[in-house]
């Protein structure tokens, strides 16, 4: 997980109104600033300290959103079920998710697919048709999960993490276009 990817993110991606889950009627939206103090929560809850995102550079990404989007899925009225860091960048058909995250709470109950959903139709809407992230090469859950979602392995970072542990990059094209027929830069 965890580079950096234009426009303002005022209407969301249409993806984000439909299927609500059957234990909320909240649906996917960009972060505001009254959502860093549930954003720091779901850091702290779901991963080591070490992979930590800070509030300052939630607070910059939800202040400057021209090349960056964070995508939030409520789960109530002042309560966050899951976040996605999402990076494009001008001129490039690449985006990057930089983190997915559901609160263990809430997982397996369809948080991290709508949350996902959302981030590619975000993507899409700045016209990039590749979505690339990094995992740990030992997290086995999201890795199944992004396997699921249509995501590739295509390449390894060694010792990318701060404790030395790899990053096994994926990646997806979205609606289907295949690498031969796109002109890609990668992120
Ligand atoms: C990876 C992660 C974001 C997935 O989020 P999630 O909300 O659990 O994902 P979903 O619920 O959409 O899908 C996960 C599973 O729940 C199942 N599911 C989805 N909706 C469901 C529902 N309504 N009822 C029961 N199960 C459901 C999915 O089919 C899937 O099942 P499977 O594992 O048997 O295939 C989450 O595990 C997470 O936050 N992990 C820790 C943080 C992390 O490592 N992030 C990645 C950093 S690179």
């Amino acid at each position: 997980m965890k580079t950096e990817v234009v426009s303002s993110l005022d209407e969301p991606p249409s993806s984000a109104r439909v299927a609500p889950a059957a234990h909320t009627p909240a649906t996917c939206r960009v972060a505001t600033p009254d959502d860093l103090d549930e954003l720091v929560r779901l850091e702290r809850v779901a991963f080591a300290k070490e992979d930590w995102f800070p509030r300052h550079r939630f607070k910059e990404l939800i202040e400057t959103p021209d090349q960056h989007a964070v995508l939030v899925h409520p789960a109530g009225a002042s309560r966050l079920a899951g976040d996605a860091i999402l990076f494009w960048r001008k001129g490039s058909a690449t985006a990057r998710l930089y983190n997915i995250v559901v609160d263990p709470e809430f997982q397996k109950g369809g948080f991290g697919s709508r949350l996902l959903e959302y981030a590619e139709d975000t993507a899409r809407r700045r016209g990039c048709r590749r979505l690339v992230l990094e995992v740990r090469a030992n997290n086995a859950q999201a890795i199944a999960f992004y396997q699921r979602k249509g995501f590739r392995h295509f390449g390894t970072l060694a010792a990318y993490y701060p404790d030395g542990t790899a990053a096994l990059r994926y990646e997806k094209f979205l609606n289907g276009i295949l690498a031969a027929q796109l002109e890609l830069v990668l992120v």
